[in-house]
């Protein structure tokens, strides 16, 4: 690059930086007269989007190799983390990874998460743009159902945690295990189907699972008035 070529470049990034937001205080070594009082690197101010997404690594990378609950030493391939938009409004929370999530390290990627991603899509959204995870991040044994006390392990180290990172408006539960795990054991899904519930500051949606679904193709209308029930309410919280 000759001299020109970088006084070029260097005026066009002064200028740049002339236009930041207040609080931002940039130095142009060639103009001034007084040391700066206030310097603010952009590395210090990332836009929130990033701001949650490097939380939601973080909190991850801690658990990559987690041992605390027996489903870490009961034959899983990886541990699946949630996956989306860290800036989500929309959260779906399923019940644990299957075979193929713990084989491609992903949530929802097998049968019913093909099933999820259709309605999802139906709803007017692209899937990276909600935030899809589970209650645990194992994958249990013969695809059993997570124990209470799995799910409680687990749901206070992640999923908890994802959801204060997310703080997405409205979190739609899928099934009975991940309604539970949010809404307490007592709930059953087939009551709570369909209505919102005030929770820890957001509105929680139960629904029944896509696995279900796949097994009672008839219920899927009903699903489709629940997502109808979702979207009305993102439109009314925008
Ligand atoms: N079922 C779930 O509950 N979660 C997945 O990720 C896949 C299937």
């Amino acid at each position: 690059m000759n001299a020109e070529d970088l006084e070029k470049k260097r005026a066009a990034y002064l200028n740049f930086l002339k236009k930041q937001p207040k609080g931002f205080t940039y130095y142009d070594a060639s103009t001034a007269k007084k040391p700066i009082e206030k310097v603010i690197p952009i590395a210090a101010q990332p836009s929130t989007d990033q701001t949650k997404s490097t939380q939601l690594d973080s909190l991850n990378c801690k658990y990559t190799s987690c041992q605390a609950c027996p489903l870490g030493s009961q034959g899983r391939t990886q541990v699946v983390f949630g996956k989306g938009s860290a800036e989500a409004t929309l959260m779906f929370v399923g019940e644990g990874p299957g075979r193929d999530e713990d084989a491609q390290g992903a949530p929802f990627v097998g049968r019913s998460g093909k099933l999820l991603t259709q309605i999802i899509e139906a709803m007017g959204l692209p899937r990276e743009r909600v935030y899809i995870s589970n209650v645990v991040k194992c994958r249990p044994p013969d695809n059993r159902t997570p124990l209470a006390a799995e799910s409680s392990t687990c749901k206070d180290l992640l999923l908890l945690k994802e959801i204060d990172i997310v703080q997405p408006k409205i979190i739609c539960t899928l099934g009975a295990t991940a309604t539970k795990a949010l809404l307490g054991d007592d709930i059953k899904i087939t009551a709570s189907r369909g209505v919102f519930v005030e929770w820890r500051g957001l509105l929680v949606l139960p629904t029944y699972h896509p696995a279900y679904l796949l097994r009672n193709p008839t219920e899927k209308r009903t699903v489709w008035e629940d997502m109808k029930k979702i979207m009305a309410k993102l439109e009314e919280l925008q």
